[in-house]
């Protein structure tokens, strides 16, 4: 296949619109990046404090998970107030100051943004549990009337997505819809004023000097209640609905975005946004429409099998669908949602479908299957290389330039996400990929602060730590860092040409004439024609090993 997408080439002009379509963009989980003042939680000045590590990888922006105010519920997608900072990571000021560093440093940032639902503590759910039935207030959320003789039955049986019912009821006897954690009540997008604060929202930050924002669970925000509510046998399959589901995915959330889209082009260079959407891949290019937000997330490799057969499809569909709406692709093997994938790729291959479904998390204490720790790192490594060689973006989770591995041993006691508490415990949760950094070998939290951690790192973080990797030309670090300064000298919008080796390689050209060849089968193949710029593992002779990308020129 040879894509025509618009070439657009990367560039380090601040002012340039496209900025976004060709960029490596890392994301940064607040509380577990860097602690300034030794409390165990890491934040924003920390991060400042560590804006020469991200220039030295060779990133172009950066995102960071949400830091409101947040009484944590759901690790801050639980937001108080929209407009402000959380006291335990910093001020507005330090946000600022934040900006200028990041923007000093050529990086741009983007933001998180929750539109989908509130915390609990936000004044607008304070003010409607306190307000009557069919008041203004309630309005701003879903209110129903239960079921049963009494009322004390949930409006319908659906289920939210952390498990148990999605619905919860207020001391009134009302109930209020939550698709997540119960301290997250969903807004009602039909509310004018809703939707007016997200637009003021939007400003504020993009004022702050902002240049972009992820859109936490886009497809979620537009909802049909109409009565009767349908049992949760016949809703339609999430993936399969098509418009159709009356909670996911429908057509009236678009008329959203085309107005977030007004806000965002207001400015100069216009505010980039990325949607979170678990939709159907040609669903997908809606979201990802230049009317709409402009770009949305591709799960699709991070859920494929290694397999070339598997990887080949994805990048095709994905490459031709962004073409065809004028966006550009994005591509993801980790993020704070799933579990890191130097250890998924160390998973036996169906382990009880535990890491299928989209979700990846782990099951519960002492019930995880046995991780081939060499072999996931050295797929790891494979992936990154063939990922970073694609055209579109690329989004990296902090701490995968570490070859990280999750940690599934966090006791029980220590489990922070709602989806183990909701599920009681049938599935482990998201914390074994949002452990605080390892910065340093030794040291209390290896470097991560002078205090603790939030969340128990393991004796073996130190192996995997900043500091153990910087000097050594064949760490993972060491990798990312080449991989990425080779990108900026060859990264073009342009497409790819597939070159057909043998069908266990997934081989392809980019103009400049960059290859990129992964050998996903058992034994060692041929390399191409070609000077060797970067391999993910070393080289047999003019051999590629198994599991193992290399890039030549
Ligand atoms: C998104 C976030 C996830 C959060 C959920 C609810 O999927 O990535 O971390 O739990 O939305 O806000
Ligand atoms: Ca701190």
């Amino acid at each position: 296949m040879t894509s025509t997408a618009t070439l657009v080439t990367r560039s380090d002009d601040p002012s340039d619109p496209d900025w976004w379509r060709q960029a490596v963009v890392y994301q940064i989980y607040p509380r577990s990046f860097a602690d300034s003042n030794g409390d165990g939680v890491g934040d924003l000045q920390g991060i400042i404090s560590r804006v020469q590590y991200l220039t030295s990888l060779g990133i172009d922006a950066v995102w960071l998970s949400p830091f409101y105010p947040s009484a944590l519920a759901d690790g801050g997608y639980d937001v108080d107030d929209y407009r402000d900072v959380d006291p335990r990571l910093g001020t507005l000021s330090d946000f600022d100051e934040l900006v200028a560093a990041l923007h000093g440093a050529g990086l741009k940032l983007i933001v998180d943004i929750v539109p989908n639902h509130t915390s609990n503590l936000h004044e607008w759910f304070q003010e409607a549990v306190a307000s009557p039935k069919g008041s203004a207030a309630r309005d701003r959320y879903i209110f129903r009337d239960g079921t049963g003789a009494d009322g004390n039955e949930p409006p319908s049986d659906w289920d939210s997505v952390f498990g148990g019912s999605a619905w919860a009821q207020t001391p009134d006897g009302q109930w209020y819809l939550h698709l997540f954690a119960a301290e997250q009540p969903d807004l009602n997008w039909g509310n004018a004023e809703v939707r007016d604060d997200f637009l003021t929202t939007l400003r504020f930050w993009s004022d702050r000097g902002v240049d972009g924002f992820r859109v936490d669970v886009a497809h979620a925000l537009v909802k049909d209640l109409t009565e009767p509510l349908p049992s949760k046998s016949a809703l339609p399959r999430q993936s399969e609905s098509n418009g159709a589901h009356p909670l996911w995915d429908r057509e009236g959330v678009h008329e959203i975005y085309t107005e977030w889209r007004k806000v965002l082009n207001e400015y100069d260079p216009p505010r980039s946004a990325v949607a979170e959407a678990f939709v159907p891949a040609a669903r997908r290019a809606r979201y990802a429409s230049a009317d709409g937000l402009g770009q949305a997330f591709n799960f699709d490799l991070l859920q494929a099998d290694w397999d070339s057969g598997k990887f080949r499809a994805v990048i095709e569909e994905n490459l031709a669908l962004a073409e065809e709406n004028g966006s550009s692709s994005t591509w993801v093997f980790s993020n704070h949602d799933v579990v890191r994938h130097a250890t998924r790729y160390g998973l036996p291959t169906d382990p009880e479908g535990a890491w299928q479904d989209g979700k990846a998390w782990l099951l519960s204490n002492g019930t995880e299957p046995t991780v081939d720790v060499e072999q996931g790192l050295r797929r790891a490594r494979a992936a990154v290389l063939l990922m970073l060689a694609l055209p579109g973006s690329a989004y990296l989770y902090q701490g995968e330039e570490l070859g990280l591995q999750e940690v599934g041993e966090l006791p029980a006691a220590s489990l922070q996400d709602p989806a183990y508490f909701r599920s009681k415990g049938a599935e482990k949760g998201r914390d074994g990929c949002r452990v605080p950094l390892p910065w340093t070998i030794g040291g209390l939290s290896f470097g991560f602060g002078s205090g603790g951690s939030h969340l128990l790192q393991p004796t073996w973080f130190g192996s995997y730590s900043v500091e153990a990797q910087e000097g050594d030309p064949s760490s993972t670090l060491s990798l990312y860092r080449k991989a990425l300064a080779v990108r900026r000298g060859l990264q073009t919008g342009a497409g790819l040409d597939w070159i057909d080796d043998t069908e266990w390689a997934l081989h392809f050209t980019r103009p400049g004439g960059w290859q990129s060849v992964t050998n996903f089968g058992a034994a060692p193949i041929e390399l191409p024609e070609g000077a060797v710029v970067l391999s993910s593992s070393p080289l047999e002779g003019a051999k590629l090993p198994t599991d193992t990308t290399a890039w030549l020129i």
